[in-house]
This record gives structure tokens, sequence and C-alpha cells, in this order.
């Protein structure tokens, strides 16, 4: 198992959020975390990266405890988050923003560069732009190449495709497959819940702060609930 997370709560102040969530992600797979508006998401992906201490649980990574590590020391396992939001530089040149995802392998810059460049040529193109005058597609582009650049083992993918059109979408699913037949897992975290368990090979379900369901993407796809609740059939 790549990792493991066990009976993990947490939140903010007062307020819980998490609840006895508990999940597990094996090498090589892309999975899916489906869920609604404020369900966690976001609050499970900053408590794994080490940003948000749990109040009770554990996370393992690689057959090793990692819950109490910082951020840094996450990152340094190998464990990458492409944030909602993008998160990006604005007055940063795409290339700048880029080379901040490899800052603990200065050495390798240029190489990881020429990898992502591959990846995007779109990135390649505008490398001397500045990330914020970039679209909301080619932005996804430069977090998503970022995140790469870190060489990640895991890399979580916060609502990939909010805002973008199908197109572009398309295009980030085909790196998505492409990083994964590489070698990198993938955490797609998505409200389009289709487009996650279309792509993805196993899915968990949250839902205000629990998980309500977990299986194999295509039987969840499958799933009258699942159908009626999110994905409107
Ligand atoms: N920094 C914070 N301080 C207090 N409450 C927060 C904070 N961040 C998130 N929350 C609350 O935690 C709950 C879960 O939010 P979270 O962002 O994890 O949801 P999400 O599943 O990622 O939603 P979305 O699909 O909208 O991104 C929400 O009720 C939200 O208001
Ligand atoms: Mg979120």
């Amino acid at each position: 198992m790549l990792l493991e997370i066990k009976n993990l709560n947490a939140g903010y102040g007062d307020v819980q959020v998490l609840r006895d969530i508990s999940m597990q992600i094996p090498a090589g797979q892309v999975i899916a975390l489906v869920g609604a508006n404020g369900a966690g998401k976001s609050t499970l992906l900053k408590t794994i990266c080490g940003l948000l201490p749990p109040t009770s649980g554990s996370i393992f990574f690689e057959e090793e405890e990692i819950t109490h590590l910082s951020s840094q020391e996450i990152v340094a396992r190998g464990i990458i988050q492409v944030p909602e939001g993008r998160r990006l530089f604005p007055r940063m040149t795409v290339e700048e923003n880029l080379l901040m995802g490899a800052f603990r392998q200065q050495k390798k810059g240029g190489a990881l560069l020429e990898k992502v460049y591959a990846i995007f040529p779109r990135l390649k193109e505008r490398r001397r732009q500045y990330a914020g005058s970039m679209s909301g597609g080619e932005q996804q582009m430069c977090a998503f190449g970022r995140g790469l650049m870190a060489s990640p083992k895991l890399i979580f993918i916060d609502e990939m495709s909010l805002g973008l059109a199908p197109l572009i979408v398309d295009d980030l699913i085909d790196v998505v497959k492409e990083i994964n037949q590489q070698g990198t897992s993938v955490l797609l975290v998505e409200q389009d819940v289709q487009l996650a368990l279309e792509h993805s090979e196993y899915g968990y379900v949250i839902a205000t702060g629990r998980v309500m369901m977990s299986g194999p993407s295509a039987e969840l796809m499958g799933n009258q609930e699942i159908k009626e609740v999110f994905l409107g059939l």
C-alpha cells in the first residue's frame, strides 16, 4: 500500500470536519475522491500534506508513519498537492513558477523543466509570460507542471476540471494517464463525480467529512444512490 489512512479526525478550531476517515491508495493507481461542496475533500488533502494537524488517527506512506511530519518532510517523501485554485505566483513567469516546484532539487531543475515542457508544450511556448496573464486552462497546466517538478510518487489534484472547457479537461486527463503510466500514483479530487469515476480504478465518496461509500469506480458509477445524488440521473 502506498498511502494508508486510518480513522482520521481533523477540523478547524472547535469545528470537526473529518470524521473517522479510513482510506487506502495502492501504488500505481488512479483513485477518485469525490463529494459535494464542503464535504471535506480539501481538508483531507491538507491533513495528509501536514498543513492541518489531525486530532486523532494515523497516516502511513510506504509503510512508514507520516502523521506528524512537517509539510516539508512530507513533500520530501514524494507526496505533492496541486492545490485547488492553482495558487500560482501571478507576477512570476511560467518558468519561475515551475522552478519553485523543484526547489528541493535545484541541480536537476533544467532536466525536470524539459520533462514538464515535453508533457505541456504550451508551457514552453509561454515560459516567459507572467503566470497571472495566462488562460485558466494554461494556469492549471502550470500548477500541474509545478507539481510534477517535484518528481512525486503520489500526486493529489484538487478540482482540476473546475471552470475549464471540456476539451482542455480531456487534455489534462490524458496527462494524468501518461504520468500514471510512468509510475506516479494519482488521487483525483473532484466535484465532477462522473469525470473522476470515469478515469479512475477505485473511488471514495465523502459527505460531511465521512466516507459514505467506496468501491471500484465502475461499480460506483452504476450505483443508484450515486446516480441520483451526484450524476442527476
Ligand atoms: N480554514 C478554514 N477554517 C474554518 N473552516 C474551514 C476552513 N477551510 C474549510 N473549512 C470548512 O470545512 C468544511 C470542509 O471544507 P473543504 O474545503 O474541505 O470542502 P471540499 O470538499 O474541498 O469542498 P469544495 O468541493 O467546495 O472544494 C467546510 O464546511 C468549510 O467551510
Ligand atoms: Mg475543495
